[in-house]
């Protein structure tokens, strides 16, 4: 995959970090800087022992009970060499958690995504709890979008992985395990593309007010934001924040990712117009979607009618297809100087550059590596899937276990696979 990085000014860099100091921040005041990987112990009064537990304490009984169902060793899928297909491994050690926000999740059902992507989703029952203050216990059904892909022992293709507390979300009863591992990757893109790139707060649901990402990591002390993610953290100024009523094109509108874009942008306000195959999806999109949706087919009559309906002010784009659509979408997009368009690219971006476009990348890194962050997207997650306010993909379950991986993969990658996810269910 071809990303085009952007980064901020040398001097500005410069002024962030200092190399011979280990990435210590210098010369900024970046806003409140809040402690994160704080834990709390929560003092729980058991009025009739007359005694008092900490929660820690009592998560840790149940940890032992659990320990002894945890094998010494599992299958797993492992990649012998690169463009070969996946093997099976029997006998393979099952990882080990390193700190206390970790838990151990027996998976149940692993969801595939694009194959040019390397995170992949899963979900599956919690048989070690966390031993940090978070609500996550043993036998809690949990949905994991695995983006930590460096670290193996958080990987996907295994029957059990280990997983931050702040980068789960407990699934509601109504939501099956092979559904719940439809969805992590696509919403966790979706939410850092427009809270971070795009600087949109998220709804609220109900009580629950939507986190704004943005200033969640403004927040974060620079030192603690993974280093290759920054530009893209001040990227966007406050004044050229989406408003409601402002109106976004997503191209490449049929995806998972943008299942997502779109309605989160729609239940925050914003006036979405979504580019695909209409001949394919057209029904089931506009339908559902309640956006306005344009043939793919010709970008440039695309491009014009998407003006033709928004007028000359349009800031917003996401493409999720690929850097040839990014590059019509950046066209469609309004170029001035002085003022700035808006565009993210979550496959691909574009060589050439517009003056007055700004070209943003999926910061995804800091959904694993800050756990704020990870935490507020996933609470917002399970509040709207327990109030049932987002619609989910659609879902193909396919048999084989990890042995029927490789086929459905292959599946993906000769383009078989339109419109819905493909999970495979873990016996
Ligand atoms: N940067 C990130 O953080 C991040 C995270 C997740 C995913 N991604 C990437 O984002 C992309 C989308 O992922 P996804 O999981 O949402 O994909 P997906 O659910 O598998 O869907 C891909 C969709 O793109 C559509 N498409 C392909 N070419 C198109 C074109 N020229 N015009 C309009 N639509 C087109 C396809 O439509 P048809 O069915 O009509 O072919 C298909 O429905 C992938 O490249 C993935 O690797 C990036």
């Amino acid at each position: 995959m071809s990303v085009a990085v952007q980064r901020p000014p040398s001097s500005l860099a410069g002024a962030f970090y200092d190399d011979e100091d280990g990435g210590v921040i210098k010369n900024v005041d970046w806003g409140t800087a809040t402690p994160i990987n704080s834990i709390h112990e929560v003092e729980i009064v058991d009025h009739d022992f007359g005694t008092a537990i900490t929660k820690r304490g009592t998560k840790r009984k149940s940890l032992q009970a659990a320990a002894e169902e945890i094998p010494k060793h599992q299958s797993i899928l492992q990649l012998r060499e690169l463009r070969q297909r996946f093997a099976v491994v029997e006998s393979h050690p099952v990882p080990e958690i390193r700190n206390p926000e970790e838990l151990v999740v027996k998976i149940q059902a692993i969801g595939l995504n694009p194959v040019d992507w390397k995170s992949v989703d899963f979900a599956g029952v919690v048989v070690k709890a966390p031993e940090d203050n978070s609500d996550v216990e043993i036998g809690d059904i949990i949905l994991c979008p695995s983006t930590d892909y460096r670290d193996l022992r958080k990987a996907a293709y295994q029957q059990y992985a280990i997983a931050s507390s702040f980068n789960v979300c407990k699934l509601p009863k109504h939501i099956s395990t092979s559904q719940g591992a439809s969805l992590g990757v696509a919403y966790v893109a979706a939410t850092l593309a427009l809270g971070v790139c795009l600087g949109l707060q998220l709804p609220s649901i109900g009580d629950l007010e939507g986190p704004d990402i943005l200033e969640l990591v403004r927040r974060t002390p620079l030192g603690r934001i993974p280093r290759d993610v920054v530009p893209e953290c001040i990227a966007i100024d406050d004044k050229e924040r989406p408003s409601s009523g402002d109106w976004i094109v997503i191209w490449g509108g049929s995806s998972t990712s943008a299942l997502f874009l779109s309605q989160i942008a729609r239940l925050a306000g914003l006036k979405v117009i979504l580019v695909l195959d209409c001949a394919k999806h057209g029904n089931r999109v506009q339908d559902t979607s309640g956006c306005i949706c344009i043939d793919s087919h010709d970008s440039e009559r695309a491009s014009r009618v998407i003006r033709g309906i928004a007028g000359d002010d349009l800031r917003y784009g996401i493409d999720t297809a690929g850097k040839d659509t990014a590059a019509s979408l950046a066209k469609t997009l309004k170029q001035e100087k002085g003022g700035r368009s808006h565009l993210v690219g979550l496959a691909a971006l574009p060589k050439e550059r517009l003056d007055g476009v700004v070209y943003h990348n999926v910061p995804v890194k800091l959904f694993h590596e800050v756990p704020d962050i990870g935490r507020a997207i996933m609470a917002w997650l399970e509040q709207a899937l327990i109030s049932q306010t987002l619609e989910l993909p659609r879902v193909d379950e396919v048999a084989g276990g990890l042995g029927g991986i490789n086929a459905a993969l292959d599946q993906m990658r000769v383009g078989k696979v339109s419109g819905r996810r493909l999970v495979v269910p873990l016996s």
